[in-house]
């Protein structure tokens, strides 16, 4: 349909096929985007994002999203490449010490819980502060992060990445009040589905989130595939006025509190 047609952006975290980022970045140049993709130096050394950038036409740049030097680079390299400023940039970036290493809630270690609050949740304060500075950004663009219901409800395992989620979903609402007013530009977050990519099969017991909202959403699980399509929706100008959300693409689960195969595993009468 061409509706990114034009458009051109930073794409952060795509890192195997798997990803959701990677999906984004496929359906936004099948859209007709442009964009650069990034990534932290670590994750760029297994290459994979490489095959992406040659399907996609994009140029690559290593970019640890909590370094405000490595992300004033990655703008100005961008806006060079690109040949001017940006209009959509998607942030899908996650990671948790505590629950790499299995630490239960109660007993967070909070060196780690701070590098992961700043990786997952202040690293987004920072991609905007430097758009912000750089004026990087083009009237009506679209800027998104990818959340997690765990923001609002208990996920047990989820660990520290629920109150990152919260805070993430927060910058975008403050942030989106001052990128709204004096710039015209959206910022929303996107509640995903589980989805089986790297970062989400590190979560403790995530079969268990993946299965049961699967049984109790109506829709059934979104992909990442359904997710990158509502993205590119979010980027486009058909959403033009949607800013300072955060936008449930969960097939029905937030909405549900529970589904008739749920019951059907408790209700012994029938
Ligand atoms: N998988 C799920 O179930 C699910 C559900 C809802 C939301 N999300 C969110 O979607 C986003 C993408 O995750 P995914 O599931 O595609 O997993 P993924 O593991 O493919 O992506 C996570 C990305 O974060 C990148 N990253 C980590 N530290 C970084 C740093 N310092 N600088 C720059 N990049 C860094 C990784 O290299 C990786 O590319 C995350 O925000 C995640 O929390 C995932």
């Amino acid at each position: 349909m061409g509706i990114l047609s034009g458009k051109k952006g930073i794409i952060f975290g795509a890192l195997n096929d798997q990803s959701i980022a990677w999906k984004v970045a496929e359906v936004a140049h099948a859209e007709g985007a442009e964009f650069v993709l990034t990534n932290a130096p670590i994750a760029m050394r297994m290459g994979e994002i490489n095959g992406l950038a040659e399907a996609t036409g994009s140029q690559v740049i290593s970019a640890d999203a909590t370094s405000m030097e490595d992300l004033d680079e990655l703008f100005s390299k961008s806006m060079e490449i690109l040949g001017g400023k940006l209009d959509l940039v998607l942030h899908s970036i996650g990671m948790s010490v505590n629950v790499r290493k299995k630490v239960p809630y109660p007993e967070l270690n909070y060196e780690w819980l701070e590098k992961g609050w700043d990786v997952s949740a202040v690293s987004f304060h920072k991609v905007l502060q430097t758009a912000w500075k750089k004026d990087a950004m083009n009237e009506w663009g679209s800027i998104l992060a990818l959340s997690y219901i765990a923001a609002q409800r208990v996920f047990p395992g989820y660990n520290d990445m629920s109150d990152n989620k919260s805070y993430l979903e927060s910058i975008a609402r403050n942030f989106g009040y001052y990128f709204g007013k004096e710039k015209n530009v959206r910022v929303n977050t996107v509640s995903q589905s589980p989805t089986m990519t790297t970062a989400g099969s590190g979560v403790k017991g995530f079969g268990g989130f993946l299965g049961y909202a699967d049984v109790t959403s109506p829709l059934g699980n979104a992909s990442a595939e359904d997710c990158a399509k509502y993205c590119v929706s979010l980027f486009s100008d058909f959403t033009k006025m949607v800013t300072m959300q955060n936008l449930f693409h969960d097939g029905g689960f937030s909405s549900t509190g529970i589904s008739k195969e749920v019951m059907d595993i408790f209700d012994k009468e029938e």
